[in-house]
């Protein structure tokens, strides 16, 4: 489906990669519901103009989510699709210098990337769901933001790889679940790109994930990812499926 005119609710819209989503779909006539929990989108919207709003959302919520998805119907007379960016990144060794890994951390982790994700996509569906059916009976997209890390976890991310691997897992079965309602589901799994959760690693860190990068030897930018949502969006035969943009790194141990 064209962009153009629909209405897209972004989680984890206030930054990185879903902030870029955001500005690109706006840019090609798309209405915008920014849902995330930093105020930050609210700025973002207020610069965008009408074709943005922002709904203060903690995704883990039923409640916030539900009241996201109003927004949209509210403003913008009904949801055509939903991309789901908001996430945390942890590193914690199962075992480390003081003994075993936090329980709590861990669950904190599968809760926000992969509950939180689920919470998105079951409410968004549903409101995706009303709308008439379009060429093919197509009613609406999802795109899901899993990682390569769901497939090259590193030194430290079971948490972080087990949720991403979750959400590149329930892909398939949410396309199948989801196609009666003419709604395809998308799953975009990002190498290292450029945006504040990656910048917040130590320098480190990130130099030696930028030199594992074969072509073109760089972080991804933000906007890169972003055009691949679009394209999820255009493209009716892409549905059940995880895509990886990444440069073909495959990441080491560390
Ligand atoms: N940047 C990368 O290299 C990269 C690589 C692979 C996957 N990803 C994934 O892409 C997504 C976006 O990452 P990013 O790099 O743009 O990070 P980011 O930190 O810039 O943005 C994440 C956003 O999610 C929001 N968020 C966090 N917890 C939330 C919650 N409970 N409810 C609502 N919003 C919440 C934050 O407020 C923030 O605005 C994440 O799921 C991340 O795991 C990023």
């Amino acid at each position: 489906m064209d962009v153009s005119g629909r209405t897209i609710l972004i989680s984890g819209g206030s930054s990185g990669l879903g902030a870029a989503c955001v500005r690109r779909l706006v840019g090609h006539g798309a209405n915008v519901v920014i849902a995330d929990l930093s105020e930050a989108g609210k700025t973002l919207a207020d610069s965008l103009g009408s074709q943005a709003a922002f709904a203060p959302t903690d995704v883990t919520s039923e409640a916030d989510v539900r009241r996201a998805v109003a927004l949209a119907e509210q403003q913008f007379g009904g949801l055509h699709g939903a991309i789901t960016c908001a996430g945390i990144l942890q590193a914690e060794r199962a075992v480390g210098r003081n003994g075993a890994a936090s329980l709590e951390a861990f669950q904190r982790v599968i809760n926000i990337n992969l509950v939180g994700t689920f919470n998105v996509v079951r409410l968004a569906a549903e409101a995706i769901a009303k709308q008439p059916p379009g060429l093919d009976g197509e009613r609406g997209v999802i795109v899901m933001t899993s990682s390569v890390a769901a497939e090259e976890g590193q030194i430290g991310q079971a948490a972080y790889s087990a949720s991403k691997g979750g959400v590149a897992s329930m892909t398939l079965p949410l396309a199948r679940d989801l196609a009666r309602s003419g709604i395809r589901v998308v799953s975009i799994a990002p190498g290292v790109f450029e945006t504040p959760m990656v910048q917040a690693a130590p320098e480190a860190v990130r130099k030696s994930l930028a030199e594992q990068i074969p072509f073109p030897a760089r972080l991804g930018h933000p906007d890169e990812f972003a055009a691949l949502v679009e394209h999820a969006f255009e493209n009716r035969m892409l549905n059940g499926t995880v895509v990886r943009i990444d440069g073909a790194m495959r990441m080491g141990p560390r």
